[in-house]
């Protein structure tokens, strides 16, 4: 079954459980998991530049609409702009070539990735290097993407309310949609509250603590960050019980009763299937309750970008400790 919708820059709906895909890059193993998650009702892909992997993404959605299983309008499609692109001469040109890569005419939501651009790398060895980054002068070529029929929306991830702010005072088009870190242990009330009341569609990263990412710190040789893991929180678990539910069935229906969209990540047929499995139930004040008060803050953010260590000098690091 498909999952619902909610309304998107007031034209459109965007699906409110959507495919995360990043640490996707073994293309089998992916295209195994888009085929599944696309048989079991998924309308909603999450890809990004930086995740590599917009081709296999493309080539799966390719298949399903030239064998008339789907047509490109009932699936949403989000992708970003990497962070060595965040510069006005290079958003359509990415752009661009994001689409032939994902061969597709358009996008449904276009995002700026992470608020601080950095210097384009010949070679993935070479030292990332932050630049000065002008975000309203990369919103006016975003808004121009819009026009020029490129995506449908447009909006930001990892930006903070003041970053946000900036954008609205001068936007055309507003951001349709903030994409950030969000689960039991991280809530950001006043980030979801800000962008809810300015009619901007909160989607929440990581709903489940993103407990693979230990994998993508070992890639990198750094020591992962210790966070607590939401699938075996005691709270999680119990409230699970009571309702026959799995965690993390608990963990992202807590962030849809909060009207936040959920973009969980699965390779595995089972998980593809439980994480869309959410309508049938409804979490009672009690739990929300319980819930609420797993909230740590700052200290539980899994996904911090600090091992780019350049980053966290910048003017534009977008995390309060
Ligand atoms: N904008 C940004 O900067 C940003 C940053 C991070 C993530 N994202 C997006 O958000 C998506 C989701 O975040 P994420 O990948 O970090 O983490 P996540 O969705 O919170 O967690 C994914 C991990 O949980 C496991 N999992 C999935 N469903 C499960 C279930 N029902 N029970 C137990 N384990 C389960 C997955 O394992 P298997 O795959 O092995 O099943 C995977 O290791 C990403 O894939 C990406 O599209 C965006």
């Amino acid at each position: 079954m498909a999952a619902p919708t909610v309304s998107l820059a007031e034209k459109f709906q965007i699906p409110v459980v959507g495919l995360g895909t990043w640490q996707c890059d073994n293309e089998e193993e992916l295209e195994n998991s888009l085929n599944a998650a696309l048989e079991c009702g998924y309308r909603h892909i999450d890809t990004a530049f930086l995740y590599r992997n917009e081709h296999v993404v493309g080539r799966v959605i390719k298949q399903w609409i030239s064998n008339g299983k789907l047509t490109r309008e009932q699936l949403f499609v989000t992708t970003k702009l990497p962070s060595e692109a965040l510069q006005p001469d290079l958003v359509e040109s990415y752009l661009k070539k994001q689409l032939e890569s994902l061969q597709l005419a358009y996008v449904d939501l276009y995002l700026i990735h992470f608020p601080i651009g950095m210097k384009p790398r010949k070679t993935p060895t070479e030292p990332l290097e932050p630049i000065p980054t002008d975000h309203v002068a990369v919103w006016k070529k975003f808004e121009e993407q819009v026009d020029q029929g490129r995506t449908r929306t447009i909006g930001i991830s990892n930006f903070n309310i003041k970053q946000i702010e900036r954008i609205l005072k001068i936007a055309r088009i507003k951001p349709a949609s903030l994409q950030v870190e969000n689960h039991v242990f991280l809530q950001q009330n006043d980030l979801v509250k800000y962008a809810q009341d300015n009619g901007i569609v909160v989607v929440g990263y990581s709903p489940l603590g993103s407990p693979g990412i230990a994998k993508f710190f070992q890639k990198l040789n750094i020591e992962p960050k210790k966070v607590p893991s939401i699938l075996d929180n005691e709270t999680v678990k119990r409230i699970g019980q009571k309702y026959g539910k799995s965690p993390a069935q608990i963990a992202l229906k807590f962030l849809l009763q909060r009207g936040i969209v959920v973009i969980p990540k699965s390779v595995t047929e089972t998980r593809l299937k439980q994480n869309i499995d959410l309508f049938d139930f409804l979490l009672d004040e009690n739990d929300l309750v319980d819930l609420r008060a797993l909230d740590v803050g700052e200290e539980a953010r899994v996904c911090d970008f600090s091992f780019i260590s350049s980053f966290k000098t910048h003017p534009e690091w977008p995390f309060t400790e």
